[in-house]
């Protein structure tokens, strides 16, 4: 990637910086000569082992800074803003931290409103109270709720019917920022991912969680007669539209999907992961589950139009790269989600 003049130089706060994503994001950053100071409570939601993982190779760069705080912490965050509130100004926020995953929301939906939204709202008042105007937030593709026959998602689709706990709080949040924009000028970016995946991704989401299953040779549990449907993307692509939201100044508020547009049944995905691996998978067949959504499909027209985004990784080519990814890591640090 070219140096981006909207990116060196500046400073931005990462939110969820030592997760997956986040981690992606913060290395392009750093990369980019970009300063980033990075918050995350380092939670148990997965082997907090592997967050730690994440971000050692950042210590590296001088311009990196990190925080062990909670999101939810009021008190705790605005001294962050208080020590970087003035450089901010000059990058922006990239909020990222969440509690993510559709089923585990079902058993705890408090612990998600209170991250998930209390936790964008401290993170918007203090953006307010600062003068920090750029604001990228990191919601799903889950918004778009049990609606197969309005496929592929456009962005303009109504997402008043999330289906899960966790959609819920992604489509509140999205609704808080546009007030905030609204009201305070806060310029907001919403990204709906649409399922990420590649290096580092989190243990418990699929395609993971199958190719290790499936090189020990243990059975992988299959929600459903595996006709569902989802448009999986990879972290390079989401990559390029988070950086391309960060350049983005036309409106101040805009949504975005960021997906392939291209979708794989849950079938075919373990095909492709069987053959990379060189393994068959042993099926545990399950019933379909509660929050779940038969299909997720993105429109991309918008995105390609106003951020220039050209996704260029589809799942037959980035499954072998995953696997690959998880071989390598394997021989490095056994993983243990
Ligand atoms: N991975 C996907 O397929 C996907 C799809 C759609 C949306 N998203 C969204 O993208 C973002 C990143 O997802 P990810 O897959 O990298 O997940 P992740 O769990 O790996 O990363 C989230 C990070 O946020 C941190 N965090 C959580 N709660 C926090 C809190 N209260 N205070 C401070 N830090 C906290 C976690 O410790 C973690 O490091 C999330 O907002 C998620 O909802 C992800």
């Amino acid at each position: 990637m070219s140096t981006l003049p909207f990116v060196e130089n500046k400073t931005f706060l990462v939110t969820g910086g030592a997760g997956f994503i986040g981690s992606h994001v913060v290395r392009a950053l750093l990369d980019q000569g970009a300063q980033v100071v990075v918050v995350d409570d380092f939670n148990d939601f997965y082997d907090p082992h592997i967050k730690e993982q994440n971000v050692v190779p950042f210590s590296e760069y001088p311009g990196f800074t990190l925080y062990r705080i909670d999101i939810r912490d009021m008190e705790a965050l605005r001294s962050v803003f208080t020590l970087h509130g003035p450089e901010l100004k000059t990058g922006g926020i990239i909020h990222l931290a969440a509690r993510a995953g559709v089923r585990p929301s079902l058993k705890n939906p408090r612990l998600y409103l209170e991250t998930n939204v209390t936790g964008t709202l401290n993170l918007a008042e203090l953006a307010r109270e600062f003068g920090i105007t750029k604001f990228v937030f990191a919601s799903s593709s889950s918004v778009y709720g049990d609606s197969p026959d309005a496929v592929p998602f456009k962005e303009s689709q109504d997402i008043s019917k999330p289906i899960s706990p966790y959609a819920s709080t992604k489509a509140m949040a999205e609704s808080l920022l546009y007030t905030y924009s609204h009201l305070y000028g806060l310029q907001v970016v919403c990204l709906r991912f649409f399922t990420v995946y590649g290096p580092g991704q989190r243990p418990d989401l699929a395609i993971h969680k199958f190719t290790r299953l499936i090189h020990e040779g243990k059975p992988i549990p299959v929600f459903g007669d595996g006709s569902t449907r989802r448009d999986y993307t990879y972290i390079d692509d989401i990559l390029q539209g988070v950086m391309a939201a960060i350049g983005y100044e036309e409106k101040a508020f805009e949504v975005f999907n960021l997906g392939e547009s291209q979708t794989v049944t849950l079938a075919r995905l373990i095909e492709l992961i069987e053959t990379v691996v060189g393994k068959k998978a042993v099926i545990d067949r399950q019933p379909l589950q509660p929050g779940d959504v038969p299909i997720t499909y993105a429109d991309i027209s918008k995105t390609k139009a106003m951020l220039g985004y050209q996704p260029t990784t589809q799942i037959d080519a980035g499954i072998p790269k995953f696997v690959d990814w998880y071989m390598n890591a394997l021989v490095k640090v056994p993983i243990t989600p």
